[in-house]
């Protein structure tokens, strides 16, 4: 049964989605200067206390702060035009972790963001891959034409080679760095004049007749004109119009240039945005029927949790993705894996960094329920009988490491805490068939997983240990062609095995696995696993 016209409007009318980004290429800028657009903000610098900007104080950051791990909120809401905006923050830099790819499954759309001048970072491949396991919509918003960088026809060939996914040009970019003075918007036919000594947002706009509209030789000089209107002739007569449904797909992504840190583009890109962004989209559940959003049934998934968020309470925040229907809070639902009835008294919607109390949320939003221990990563809850969506799946970890006890007494303690820490998803744990699992491996894909490791095992199992690192920086899951998981390989390789004793192959580098590769051309070697059911 669907729910009631007014919440269905509610439900259509959210975005919800993340920018995935290497490090460095201006996510935080973008986000402000998205956040300012919404109306959030009314001077950018507000959002994060980076460098001596402005820092937005509240306990959760402080707290944060103390523990020298740094975080910024997780979920940004803001209206623009009509429509209700959830960006979900994808930790980078020092606080990437598996977190960051789990946040990904609880998007319905992502702007991939690429710094010119370095066009396809590392990060950005593996985030995008992430995105593709889920044929994610992706925005392309290629950032800092300010600056000197790639030729823009180079850069589209690299994002498509690399990636393997057809780019669209919404717009295009009247030369670049120094030459740079604006940029041809192809779906309104229109150019805006980037002038550095502008006041304000106010831009000049021109209607623009293509490729030999004389405008371009007033703002460019004479060899940048020349090779706008090259970019421009070829793209226009190659490129077919705008195919909505392979947008939907994630075949192709439609691509905008801008400056994030000049406000230059970023309203162009929201337009498009809020023009093609899907709205909630149907989820798959394991039983096999889709959870249409606009069900009158709640549904949701947990797709983080957050240790000791709070000082003063010692809570534990989990991050809900509503699926289906209305959430009001003090609502009870059932908890499909601990088939047991919940109150979800608690929540918070998070703007910027301040946690607001929410009494209504609706399919696309994010609330943050106060947990006690009841929840764990991809735990599902409804409001009628018992929906499970499919498994958020396991990430390759990349860094690796042994805990040393000090005290020989407590490693049963510590087994036992690992076990708890793992199933939370805080970390990975990877059994030694020399060894067993009296002393695991641990794995993480980021650094901060290791230090928040430490700093719980000390504050909450009171447990003193040293992390001794391994030299692993690669893990698969071998799987044969018909998806099934094998420990039967070529060569000379330890298996290991996951917590739910799949088999997994730890590498020292890259080149380990090119070999594994070559050497078992029947075998697949999988970044990510879901539990096999
Ligand atoms: P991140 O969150 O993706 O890591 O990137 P962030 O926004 O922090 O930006 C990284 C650096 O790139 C910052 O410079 C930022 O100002 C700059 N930047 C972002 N967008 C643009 C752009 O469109 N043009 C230019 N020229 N620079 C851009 P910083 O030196 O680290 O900090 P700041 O002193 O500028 O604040």
């Amino acid at each position: 049964m669907k729910i009631a016209a007014p919440a269905q409007k509610e439900i259509l009318r959210r975005r919800t989605f993340a920018i995935i980004s290497h490090p460095d290429a201006g996510k935080t800028t973008l986000t402000e200067k998205l956040l300012y657009h919404g109306g959030v903000i009314h001077e950018t610098g507000e959002v994060k206390g980076k460098s001596g900007s402005k820092a937005v104080t509240s306990d959760w950051m402080e707290l944060e702060r103390q523990k020298g791990i740094s975080i910024t909120s997780s979920v940004m809401t803001f209206d623009y035009k009509d429509l209700r905006i959830n960006l979900l923050d994808t930790p980078g830099h020092k606080d990437f972790s598996e977190d960051t790819y789990r946040v990904l499954m609880a998007v319905d759309s992502a702007c991939m963001l690429i710094d010119v001048a370095k066009g396809v970072e590392e990060r950005t491949k593996k985030l995008y891959e992430v995105c593709r396991m889920r044929h994610v919509p992706i925005f392309t918003f290629v950032n800092k034409l300010d600056r000197e960088g790639k030729d823009p026809l180079a850069l589209i060939d690299e994002v498509e080679k690399t990636l393997g996914m057809q780019c669209y040009p919404v717009t295009w970019p009247l030369g670049i760095g120094q030459r740079f003075r604006g940029i041809y918007n192809r779906i309104t036919q229109e150019v805006m004049i980037y002038d550095q000594r502008r006041e304000g947002d106010e831009v000049r706009i021109f209607p623009f007749k293509g490729p030999d509209d004389p405008i371009l030789f007033e703002y460019l000089d004479r060899e940048s004109a020349e090779q706008v209107q090259g970019e421009l002739e070829l793209i226009e007569g190659a490129l077919p119009p705008f195919d909505e449904k392979a947008f939907l797909s994630g075949e192709i992504s439609p691509v905008t240039f801008g400056s994030a840190k000049q406000n230059f583009g970023v309203n162009t890109f929201l337009d498009f945005f809020t023009r093609f962004a899907p709205a909630p989209q149907a989820r798959k559940t394991q039983a096999g029927p889709e959870m249409d959003p606009l069900d009158a049934n709640f549904s949701g998934f947990v797709f983080k949790i957050q240790a000791n968020m709070d000082r003063r309470h010692r809570d534990r925040v989990a991050f809900l993705r509503i699926c289906s229907g209305k959430f009001e809070r003090g609502m009870k639902v059932q908890h499909s894996r601990l088939q047991k009835e919940l109150r979800l008294a608690y929540s918070n919607q998070f703007v910027a960094a301040d946690r607001e109390t929410v009494d209504e949320a609706y399919a696309g939003d994010i609330v943050g329920v106060n947990d006690t221990g009841n929840f764990a990563i991809g735990d599902c809850v409804s409001s009628q009988g018992k929906v499970r969506f499919e498994d958020i799946p396991k990430f390759a970890p990349e860094l690796f490491g042994k805990l040393v006890v000090g005290d020989a007494m407590k490693r049963s303690k510590m087994q036992e805490a690992l076990q708890h820490l793992s199933e939370e998803g805080a970390i990975q744990l990877f059994m030694d068939p020399h060894v067993g699992m009296q002393d695991p491996l641990i794995g993480a894909v980021g650094e901060l997983q290791f230090e928040v490791l430490l700093h719980r095992l000390q504050d909450e199992y009171n447990l003193d240990v040293r992390l001794q690192r391994l030299p692993f920086t690669v893990a698969r899951w071998p799987k044969t062609k018909e998806g099934k998981a094998t420990d039967q390989l070529k060569g000379d390789f330890t298996i290991y095995r996951d917590m739910i004793d799949q088999p997994v192959i730890l590498l020292n580098q890259e080149w380990d696995l090119n070999w594994a590769v070559r050497e078992n051309p029947d075998i697949e070697f999988h970044t990510s696993i879901s539990r096999a059911r």
